[in-house]
């Protein structure tokens, strides 16, 4: 099992990314300090306003605002090119990507958002996914453990005592999500025909992925976000070190 080089940088302005390096920034969505009427809410798209406009709750108007508007700022340090000027395409299952006709640099991205943390992962030429999760009491988790995870998943789940079971069921789930969302395929991925490898979550280790028996050219970490959370990250290969930041404010971007 071979472990990869984890650090956190002190300024996003570090921020300039080579091929074997994959950025993750981390924002807290509700903290204070980020005010949304300050928000420089005109870098976004129509398209993306009009989604704003649509979500009912005061709460998930400002998740995805906030969420947006940093991702931009954050994407226009790679891409040379000014938020408001990025484009994005949507695959059929949702998942959004730098349109390669206007950008060629060929930067990856996948975001992920739970309760009050938004996190961003970042690369260039591999395929990415990361998935945060709140740790939280899940109604049915054995149910869901049955109807998504693979046997050896769910022997694994089962294994686990009693205090255990909420741990094992978010290494699960953050780790099976992450590699959904670095395939782009969302639900439309058979959850139940791929197998990660059942190690004991250490920050920075490199876990395979086994599909159908075959090891595959995946690779997938625990990442340590806080403690009240869990997060996964998948990506193509194993040729990489990965680069933390945390945001406070949008004047650090
Ligand atoms: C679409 C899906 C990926 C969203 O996941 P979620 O946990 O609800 O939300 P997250 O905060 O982690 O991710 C949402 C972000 O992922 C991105 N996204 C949307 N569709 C995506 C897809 N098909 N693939 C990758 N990323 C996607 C978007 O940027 C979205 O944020 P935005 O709406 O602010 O733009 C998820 O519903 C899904 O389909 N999961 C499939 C895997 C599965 O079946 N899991 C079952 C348990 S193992």
């Amino acid at each position: 099992m071979n472990k990869i080089k984890n650090t956190v940088l002190n300024s996003p302005h570090e921020s300039q990314l080579t091929s074997n390096q994959i950025h993750i920034w981390k924002i807290d969505i509700n903290n204070p300090q980020i005010d949304l009427d300050k928000l420089p809410r005109e870098i976004l798209s129509q398209d993306e306003r009009k989604r704003a406009a649509r979500l009912r709750s005061a709460k998930d108007k400002r998740r995805f605002t906030v969420s947006r508007v940093f991702l931009r700022k954050s994407l226009s340090h790679y891409l040379d090119t000014a938020p408001s000027e990025i484009k994005f395409t949507y695959n059929k299952y949702g998942k959004p990507n730098i349109d390669p006709e206007h950008h060629p640099q060929n930067i990856r991205f996948n975001l992920s958002h739970s309760k009050n943390l938004a996190l961003y992962a970042i690369t260039q030429n591999r395929e990415i996914g990361i998935d945060v999760e709140y740790i939280r009491n899940v109604d049915k988790a054995g149910k869901i453990v049955r109807r998504f995870f693979s046997k050896d998943e769910c022997e694994f789940y089962y294994s686990q005592p009693n205090n255990k079971k909420n741990w094992a069921f978010f290494t699960l789930w953050t780790r099976k999500e992450a590699y959904s969302k670095a395939r782009g395929m969302g639900i439309g991925l058979p959850t139940k025909e791929f197998d990660l490898q059942l190690v004991p979550p250490e920050v920075g280790q490199i876990n395979h992925i086994r599909t159908k028996n075959k090891e595959s050219k995946w690779s997938l970490i625990d990442i340590e976000v806080d403690s009240d959370y869990m997060a996964a990250l998948a990506a193509e290969g194993n040729d990489f070190e990965i680069n933390h930041w945390k945001l406070d404010d949008i004047r650090q971007l």
